[in-house]
């Protein structure tokens, strides 16, 4: 028998999947590990949290699937993009990585701006100057800790530092390095041209490699911890979002997908490098070779439930651990007797800032409409809403450039629930459907791996046989209608703020 195995470096977790040649899962385990946030709107994790939970899954899974590591024929890595991790000249980590939610950049993109003029970092990297991805990343750490800049030999993005301690490889791949804004994404290569200004080295940079490639193989170190054998080939892998666009089948163009994790994302494929000259969402190396990705990113989409379940439902957390029930079944359960509108609540997720329609670091959370009438059902129903009617406005955005999306697949944490899934129809005002496999991103770069491996020859031939629809849900016309109403107003709201959003950051 041959495996594959999928891991995923998430921002609440990482998530193990040990898979067979038919894309079964066989066993899957996660490890999680918390997020730093010291200042209001930085967010920062350990790479070390990340290698042990790393080490944690493989282990587990292999032991508790009973194979032999051998018949591991493939590793795949995901994980969160735009993260940037330091390493010193033997591959210790300088500080911890800042993390792709962290909003701390805004001078530093007002400095690549300048030293590169908008209109060149557009052309070049696919994307406007933006505080999220990791080029303003590195640029505020040479200004603010110098001492540490002076010191670091190697820049990774965090499952490209997994790669590392499994292999000894700095290695990284299209999909997740075009989010470092460091790329010439059309010509899939670190570009010369951003990096001598802003006075980035080259050598600092991993070897960059197409996502089914073969990058390395596990050492004895890595073999010894984690159960793996030594020599098992490691792929490039994929951006956690460009990993699930293969585990849900999006490798051509006309399909999209939504995905709701910590982010939420819209994610479609492209024959050319498509750009929104506005800057509202992203252009990006896909991980099917010779393709490119339009997407968007809310930044905090499940982490707005997550923080009104830790904030708010404690009662909810509480009473799920005794039912022995998951706390976001009991909260979605509650939000459904809430009506369309919630009551006239409506909530914006800007907790950490916003990059998709709005790149703006300075915008944040805001319930609106707030009345004595309002129970918590209505809060939750309400941030559910909003968060949907963020990734409405994304897809807005593609149908304004001319991204067809007809048909769309939704992973993530937040598809689980059959009311929001119905919720994101009716919205869309598109079928919505789930895969049988729920593995989204770990599945995604299992399949990477088979076809690095050689076990499967084609990837869309191959996404085309092993991922299969499960559950589609039709959207309902006179919802549809009611959603509207509040979906217009719901646009109205940021651009009504966005200079106070400024003045409440500045005070
Ligand atoms: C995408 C993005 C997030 C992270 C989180 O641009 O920043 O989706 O990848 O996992």
């Amino acid at each position: 028998m041959e495996y594959l195995l999928g891991i995923d470096i998430g921002t609440s977790g990482t998530k193990t999947v040990l898979f067979d040649r038919d894309a079964n899962t066989i066993c899957s385990k996660t490890f999680e590990y918390p997020m730093y946030q010291e200042q209001n709107g930085w967010a920062e994790q350990d790479p070390l949290d990340w290698w042990n939970a790393t080490v944690e899954g493989i282990y587990y899974v292999i032991l508790t699937s009973k194979i032999d590591s051998k018949q591991i024929k493939g590793i795949g890595l995901s994980g969160q993009m735009h993260g940037l991790v330091m390493l010193d000249s033997n591959g210790k980590p300088l500080r911890k990585s800042i993390i792709w939610c962290d909003q701390r950049t805004g001078k530093e993109v007002e400095d690549m701006n300048r030293i590169l003029t908008p209109q060149k970092i557009i052309d070049i990297t696919a994307n406007p100057a933006l505080t999220g991805f990791t080029a303003a990343k590195i640029l505020w750490v040479k200004k603010n800790e110098p001492e540490i800049y002076n010191k670091c030999a190697h820049i990774l993005l965090p499952k490209d530092y997994i790669r590392y301690m499994l292999t000894g490889e700095f290695a990284t791949e299209v999909s997740d390095a075009s989010g470092m804004q460091l790329m010439n994404v059309a010509k899939r290569d670190w570009s010369d041209e951003i990096l001598e200004p802003l006075g980035i080295e080259r050598s600092l940079l991993g070897k960059m490699y197409e996502s089914p490639e073969v990058t390395g193989e596990v050492h004895s170190k890595a073999a010894l911890a984690t159960g793996l054998a030594v020599g098992t080939i490691v792929v490039g892998g994929a951006g956690d979002n460009p990993a699930a666009a293969i585990g849900t089948g999006i490798v051509s163009e006309g399909s999209a997908f939504t995905t709701i994790g910590t982010s939420g994302v819209v994610y479609a494929i492209s024959d050319k490098v498509a750009i929104d000259k506005k800057g509202r969402v992203h252009t990006l190396c896909a991980s099917v070779p010779g393709k490119w990705t339009v997407m968007s990113c809310t930044q905090a989409a499940g982490l707005s439930l997550q923080w009104l379940r830790n904030n708010v439902c404690t009662d909810e957390v509480q009473l799920a651990k005794e039912q022995g029930v998951d706390p976001y079944e009991l909260m979605t359960a509650m939000a459904k007797e809430a009506p369309i509108g919630a009551d006239k609540l409506i909530y914006l997720p800007y907790l950490m800032g916003e990059r998709s329609p709005h790149p703006d670091p300075d915008c944040r959370g805001t319930f609106f409409g707030l009345s004595a009438i309002h129970q918590k059902k209505n809060l939750i129903r309400a941030v559910m809403e909003g968060i949907s009617y963020s990734q409405l406005e994304c897809v807005d955005v593609f149908r304004e450039m001319g991204v067809p999306i007809g048909d769309m697949m939704i992973c993530g944490g937040g598809a689980r629930s059959e009311f929001w899934r119905q919720m994101f129809a009716d919205l869309y005002g598109c079928p919505v459907s789930t895969i049988q496999a729920e593995q989204g991103g770990a599945l995604g770069v299992a399949i990477l791996a088979g076809v690095g491996a050689g076990i499967y020859k084609d990837l869309e031939e191959t996404c085309s046989k092993l991922i299969v629809k499960n559950q589609t849900h039709q959207p309902i016309c006179e919802n549809n209608e009611a959603y509207k109403k509040y979906y217009e107003l719901y646009k109205e709201l940021y651009v009504t703020l966005v200079d106070q959003f400024k003045k409440l950051s500045s005070l």
